[in-house]
């Protein structure tokens, strides 16, 4: 069983297309398969899993898009027994601060309820960029040096790890893409770096339960060496 998952949640807008739909139909779509698979990752015994649901770069899209998908999180959002009957811990990871307020509220609010669940840790990754992350982290321990409560000396990986979103996590050891794009597009540059990568071409939507069984039973035949023998 991977310790951590993360899936990139993308096809949204083309799953919309090919039904003659507007890409906000996909989105819609797209939120109900992430409330289905964060469930099933839970109940088959997911220790972590995070999910991208908004880029640094997808602030390109058009505003009627990204309004609706800032609208599809609000709704999630307010849901947030959720996360209480299903036990799951939910945290967000990103450049938070500058969404707007209520949602901000929201996030506080859902983080702080489900604080204390046992089950699954879910990271949700909004405006989630992982240079954005990197350079952020940079500047963390720069202060620190300048403090001087770290000298240069001390800085290795753990320091970096130690100053990321996903500090105190394990790494993802498994990343899922589906929508046929072979790509990270940002996503966990750094944490990724032994990850095992899974690809196919459902788009979201369409991706079911027992599409994450059939990846984690890949993922239980992979060799992963870590550059030993
Ligand atoms: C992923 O689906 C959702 C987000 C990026 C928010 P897309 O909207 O990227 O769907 P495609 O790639 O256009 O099909
Ligand atoms: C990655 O998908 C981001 C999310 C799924 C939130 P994109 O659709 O934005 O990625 P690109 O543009 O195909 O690389
Ligand atoms: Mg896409």
């Amino acid at each position: 069983m991977p310790q951590h998952i993360a899936i990139i949640m993308d096809g949204n807008g083309r799953w919309a297309k090919r039904r003659g739909m507007p890409r906000t139909a996909g989105h819609a779509a797209g939120a109900s398969t992430f409330k289905a698979i964060a469930r099933h990752a839970n109940k088959i015994g997911v220790p972590f899993m995070t999910v991208y649901a908004f880029s640094t770069e997808n602030w390109k899209r058009p505003p009627e898009e990204v309004d609706n998908i800032m609208k599809l999180l609000k709704d999630y959002l307010k849901d947030a027994k959720n996360f209480k009957d299903e036990n799951i811990k939910v945290r967000f990871i990103g450049n938070l601060e500058v969404l707007d307020e209520e949602i901000k509220a929201l996030i506080k609010e859902d983080e702080e309820a489900s604080k204390d669940a046992t089950g699954m840790t879910l990271n949700i990754a909004l405006n989630y960029g992982g240079r954005d992350e990197l350079v952020r982290a940079t500047k963390e321990i720069c202060k620190r040096v300048q403090s001087g409560a770290l000298s240069v000396d001390e800085i290795d990986e753990q320091t970096v790890s130690d100053s990321l979103y996903t500090a105190g996590q394990p790494d993802p050891d498994f990343i899922i893409r589906p929508s046929g794009e072979y790509r990270l597009s940002n996503y966990l540059i750094w944490q990724s770096a032994y990850a095992e990568f899974w690809f196919s071409d459902i788009l979201w939507p369409d991706f079911k339960p027992r599409d994450l069984d059939r990846a984690i039973r890949d993922f239980g035949h992979r060799n992963r060496r870590f550059g030993g023998v």
